[in-house]
């Protein structure tokens, strides 16, 4: 290539390379302090609900051990209708996790309980099961199956953005600690993303071969809230 073309393009191959990198690692950023706990008058980056939080932190004074732990799993939460209790933990109830990257939760599961299909689009989850037998596993972008019966003291990963589910299989209740490497998984539970959020009932129809009645017993079984 000419000198004066390749001058020429120069800015975009510098944009393009940059982009890279930061597509590359598109993650939770790296902290730039050893840690950063809102204090009561930070501003939330979004109005409600928000996971991240502006400057100010508290200041290292006002730090204390107590704010580095949390007791809030010590017990399950409430049950759902098909077996299920899950408690998330982030900087929304461990306010300490505010820029550390990561998260985590417990799930309980009575017997024959079901985590539903589900995926968590900023994290991948490990998931140590502590108490029970869970038949677990993760489905791939090639619509391949990952899954196993999984026991106490074993380890589960599920890779970022796969739909993955678990099932108490065992004849005892099962008790299991995600961890996620972003301190704002997020989840999309695919029953309520496809069922409970308002999707046209034709086009579910179509793409599950089910028809309108059975479509509106999902809805009033599962979504009865959602139902107008
Ligand atoms: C388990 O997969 C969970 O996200 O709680
Ligand atoms: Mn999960």
């Amino acid at each position: 290539m000419p000198r004066k073309n390749m001058a020429k393009k120069q800015p975009l191959l510098f944009v393009m390379f940059f982009l890279y990198i930061f597509l590359a690692n598109a993650s939770d950023p790296d902290p730039v302090q050893d840690f950063c706990i809102p204090s009561n008058n930070s501003i939330p980056l979004r109005s409600t609900n928000s996971h991240f939080h502006f400057l100010p932190c508290k200041s290292l004074a006002e730090v204390t051990p107590e704010d580095f732990i949390f007791s809030g799993i010590k017990h399950p939460g409430n049950f759902s209708d098909i077996g299920f209790s899950g408690i998330s933990v982030t900087p929304l109830n461990f306010p300490s996790l505010n820029t550390l990257g990561m998260s985590f939760a417990r799930a309980d599961l009575k017997i024959g309980g079901v985590n539903v299909p589900h995926l968590h689009p900023r994290a991948t989850e490990i998931a140590y099961v502590v108490r029970g037998s869970v038949y677990s596993g993760f489905i791939d972008s090639t619509n391949k199956v990952f899954a196993k019966i999984i026991e106490a003291g074993e380890v589960m990963v599920y890779p970022r953005g796969l739909v993955h589910f678990q099932m108490n299989v065992g004849k005892s209740p099962a008790t299991i600690i995600g961890s996620f490497n972003s301190q704002n998984p997020g989840i999309i539970r695919i029953p309520n993303a496809l069922f409970g959020a308002g999707v046209n009932d034709e086009l579910l129809e179509k793409a599950f071969g089910m028809t309108i009645e059975e479509i509106s017993n999902i809805r009033k079984k599962f979504f009865p809230k959602k139902i107008t």
